[in-house]
């Protein structure tokens, strides 16, 4: 058998099986705390990172290598979630000379793990919520004192740097909630140093109505806290900031079967609303995208 027909169907075991567990994957009133009232409140009064969704202090969907195991281990997820950064850092080419800023860094531990591992001169995280901000700070503080990170507290749509700053500009599964991903383009383009580099990873509609398909499956596409920004637009308004070499590329395969399997195997959230994921990525509602564009030399 070839691999894409293996692959194939185990996604579609996989598909299958969430379907299965999930006869009503709308809003359940059994999983409450999936229902968050702001894009703020989700990440301070609930959270989310505190959820057995993530682990490890990640907040990501994951980049899963494939086959899937049978079963998923708590290592396994959390290490999927590395292998997200780890996918970026290596399409991106982060090098040893690098200021990086990371825009949506959440608890810090991506920061950490690219220091760690790809060794740039130094990490600055941003986030807007105050909360993950102050966790971040605490749990790497040994990395905070030697220079090599640090985290404050920006918004995206208004990152407080001076420009040409940065050689990398990073930017994982936070994007979808920007209110405006097209000034947090034009402020990358600012920020980033003339031939300097920008990734973004996360999920956009994969068309203009994504947003009309997706809403009554999904609570916080309907709420608005996940935008489905259609892709389209994405490519255009980078076009518009004048970033060039932009590339787009699907990584959905490797995100939301993973994903989806996960969710499957955790009892408090199996038939919430949040494994329709995989069921908007099949109906080609939604994908899961890694975007690169660079900054041209002498702007
Ligand atoms: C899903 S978490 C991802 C965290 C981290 N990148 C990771 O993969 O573990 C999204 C993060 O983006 C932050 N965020 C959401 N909207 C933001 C905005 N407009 N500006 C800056 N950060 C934002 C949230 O507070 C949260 O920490």
């Amino acid at each position: 058998m070839n691999t894409s027909l293996k692959v194939g169907m185990m996604i579609a075991g996989i598909i299958s099986n969430c379907i299965l567990t999930n006869k009503d994957c709308t809003a359940n009133s059994k999983t409450p705390n999936l229902y968050h009232r702001s894009v703020l409140a989700m990440y301070e009064e609930d959270d989310l990172g505190s959820f057995a969704l993530f682990g490890g202090g990640f907040i990501n969907y994951g980049y899963w290598k494939l086959p899937l195991g049978k079963e998923i281990s708590l290592e396994e997820r959390i290490e999927s979630q590395k292998d997200l950064y780890r996918f970026v850092c290596e399409k991106i080419e982060i090098a040893q000379t690098d200021f990086v800023l990371e825009v949506g860094s959440g608890l810090g531990y991506g920061a950490a793990l690219m220091i760690n591992e790809y060794k740039p001169l130094a990490i600055k995280g941003v986030d807007f919520s105050n909360f993950q901000v102050e966790k971040a700070r605490n749990s790497h503080r040994e990395l905070i004192s030697q220079g090599k990170i640090s985290f404050e507290v920006s918004r995206a749509e208004f990152l407080n740097f001076a420009d040409n700053s940065f050689d990398k500009v990073i930017s994982i599964e936070a994007a979808q909630h920007f209110e405006s991903i097209d000034s947090f383009i034009q402020q990358s383009y600012r920020v980033l140093k003339p031939s300097g580099s920008l990734a973004v990873a996360t999920f956009f509609g994969t068309s203009e109505d994504s947003y009309f398909r997706a809403k009554d499956m999904i609570d916080t596409v309907r709420t608005g806290i996940d935008r489905l920004t259609p892709i389209s637009q994405i490519k255009k308004m980078l076009e518009e900031a004048n970033f060039i070499n932009i590339r787009i590329e699907s990584i959905g395969q490797n995100v939301w079967p993973g994903y989806c399997k996960w969710i499957s195997q955790q009892e408090e959230f199996k038939d919430s609303w949040g494994a329709n994921w995989i069921k908007c990525y099949i109906g080609n509602v939604v994908d899961y995208y890694l975007i690169l564009a660079e900054k041209p030399n002498g702007q």
